[in-house]
């Protein structure tokens, strides 16, 4: 994981450094630091902990051009020794990195037996190559080619040269890092939206390309020297869509956002005011005979209830991955399979393993991401955006809910012969949205009444609403630290239920009319064994006391609002904590490493 910068020109490059790397906190957080470099010197400071504490140890120096780093630690515990920038012991070089060295044990064992390294990192081997090819060959691209022939694994690398107060150079394999052009500088992130204070006009930079950033010029490279001549393209991303407001945590705004989701959706897929995407698309997914989706964490949740999706609108036979356990576990696959992979950030490295190994066997893919241009968007032959706005917490909410929003349009145009009109249910979804996103108090108050201080949490359901109950479980797990275990609300009695005791939290959720009698006795069976138990029901099926009451909508399209209060539920449990919710410990948004 972890986030890059890099800046030349004439600006205050220490400020533009660290608010870059702010936007890339969601990358990694456990250390950060730049390297600037001032007077033909170039100077380091870094530490463990986040931009804010870098901003107080960080010094006065005056500077045309630096680079940042922050880390998710990945070889080595973060410390201020294993936090980048690193330095080679000769001490020209300084560099950053995002990424996993794969052959980093040989490299050191071929070319460095000798040498004693500072830190633990991959990164410090990376930089020692480096300074090595150019004792050999003098030139800096031609040392960095050879570099980057010799390194496996995935690096998005930005480097300051000492001798060369004029330019600084990146590199780009798997690891994503664009390129933003200004007027008088021009810089580098490991996303845009960590420039788009600066710029929204961006070069992409694909794997196995370098490029040499000057005040006014970039020249894209390709591994073997040969110069690459390549459009730049503007990001539509509102630089609005990046701060907070007047909220207190991107969770929250991002919670509130979804209605807007689902009719920005509305918008994006029509066409004369019907719902509308490519016939290419809708032909590939027709002509499957399968359908394998593939994802991770919360996508992979989304694709839970794709399958729901495509099963009942298409009659295609669903299958649903964990995107690392399909690479190493891989099924008998059918004739006609299509794969779909679902992801927010379009980065995740288990995702893009299972991605090559598919293209690998020659089949075909689409992918459903919230980032245009992302790894998996590139390398996939089609794409579903998300247009859900950046989304900044690490907890995932609006993307979730976009992602089965677009399932549902992509499951519902695939057959012709659906009959309800989606437009319009998909409309009451946002409506629905609304008023949840207004009712916050009574999701807060029962909140502080049944999760303050307890250690574990049970969600149950059943059918749609087991699905919910997986990802309420991830929600409020991943920010509150509570243990949470989603289940069959049928499955309890079956050894789980065991663990229920006096004041146990048990939260049922219940959306549907053929499971809702059945998930109550069980309600009462965890009730009868001393749990304090919450009920989140939809309209149509509540009963008295029921403490949570949904309006209804489609009984396909439920877990778009079922997962509403669940997500607040999370949000106001690691509130009355006081944790850290838009960044849980020992989390990343978006996780690049295997
Ligand atoms: C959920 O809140 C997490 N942030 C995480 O599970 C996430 O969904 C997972 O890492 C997959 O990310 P992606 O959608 O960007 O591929």
């Amino acid at each position: 994981m972890c986030g890059i910068v890099g800046f030349i020109g004439q600006k205050d490059v220490k400020n533009v450094l660290l608010t870059g790397l702010e936007t890339l906190e969601y990358r990694g957080y456990d250390s950060a630091g730049v390297a600037i470099y001032t007077n033909n010197e170039v100077i380091v400071y870094k530490d463990k902990g986040r931009i804010s504490h870098l901003r107080q140890v960080i010094g006065e120096d005056a500077s045309t051009m630096g680079i940042g780093h922050t880390r998710w630690a990945t070889h080595g515990v973060p410390n201020q020794v294993n936090s980048h920038p690193h330095t080679s012991q000769d001490g020209r070089f300084t560099l950053v990195h995002n990424g996993v060295i794969e052959n980093d044990d040989a490299l050191r064992c071929k070319y460095f037996a000798e040498l004693k390294f500072k830190s633990e990192t991959d990164t410090e081997l990376v930089v020692e190559l480096l300074s090595y090819y150019v004792n050999k060959y003098t030139q800096v691209d031609v040392a960095i080619r050879h570099m980057m022939n010799r390194l496996k694994g995935s690096f998005a690398l930005a480097i300051l040269d000492r001798d060369n107060p004029d330019v600084f150079y990146v590199v780009k394999n798997k690891s994503p890092l664009l390129i933003g052009i200004g007027d008088g500088f021009n810089m580098v992130g490991s996303d845009a939206m960590a420039m788009l204070r600066e710029t929204n006009k961006f070069f992409e930079l694909n794997d196995k390309e370098y490029a040499i950033i000057s005040r006014d010029k970039v020249e894209i490279f390709e591994i073997t020297g040969a110069i690459i001549k390549r459009d730049y393209f503007e990001s539509s991303i509102d630089p609005n869509d990046i701060e907070k407001g007047t909220y207190k945590h991107f969770m929250l705004k991002e919670i509130d956002e979804q209605p807007f989701v689902i009719r920005r959706i509305l918008e994006e897929y029509q066409l004369n005011s019907h719902l509308y995407i490519d016939e290419n698309i809708l032909s590939l997914v027709r002509s499957a005979d399968r359908i394998f989706i593939i994802a991770a964490g919360t996508s992979f949740h989304a694709g839970l209830i794709g399958k729901q999706l495509f099963e009942k609108l298409t009659n295609i036979p669903v299958e649903v991955y964990i995107s690392s356990e399909f690479v190493y576990n891989t099924p008998i696959l059918s004739i006609s399979p299509l794969f779909i992979f679902i992801s927010q950030s379009g980065e995740t490295a288990d995702s893009r393993a299972a991605l090559v190994k598919i293209k690998s066997l020659g089949y075909k893919a689409l992918t459903i991401t919230n980032v245009k241009g992302s790894t998996l968007s590139r390398e996939a032959d089609y794409t579903l955006l998300l247009h859900a706005g950046p989304e900044i917490a690490v907890a995932s909410t609006k993307a979730y809910t976009a992602q089965i929003a677009v399932l549902s349009i992509l499951a519902y145009l695939t057959n012709p012969n659906n009959t309800f009109d989606l437009q319009h249910e998909l409309s009451i979804v946002s409506s629905v949205l609304e008023t949840l996103c207004d009712q916050k108090e009574v999701v807060e108050e029962c909140a502080r009444e049944l999760l303050p201080t307890t250690r574990n949490c049970f969600y149950i359901g059943r059918h749609m609403d087991y699905f919910v109950a997986l990802e309420a479980a991830l929600k409020l797990k991943e920010i509150s630290y509570i243990q949470t275990e989603g289940f069959a609300a049928g499955e309890l009695k079956h050894g789980t239920i065991a663990l229920i005791e006096k004041n146990t939290p048990v939260i049922a959720i219940i959306s549907q009319e053929n499971i809702n009698l059945n998930t109550r006795s069980n309600v009462k069976e965890v009730k009868a064994r001393g749990a304090n138990t919450l009920v989140i029901s939809l309209k149509s099926v509540s009963a008295d006391g029921d403490q949570i009451v949904i309006d209804d909508v489609h009984p396909l399209l439920t877990p778009l609002v079922t997962i509403v209060p669940i997500q607040l539920m999370a949000y106001y449990a690691a509130l009355h904590r006081n944790l850290d919710i838009d960044k849980p410990r020992n989390l990343a948004k978006s996780v690049t490493v295997e």
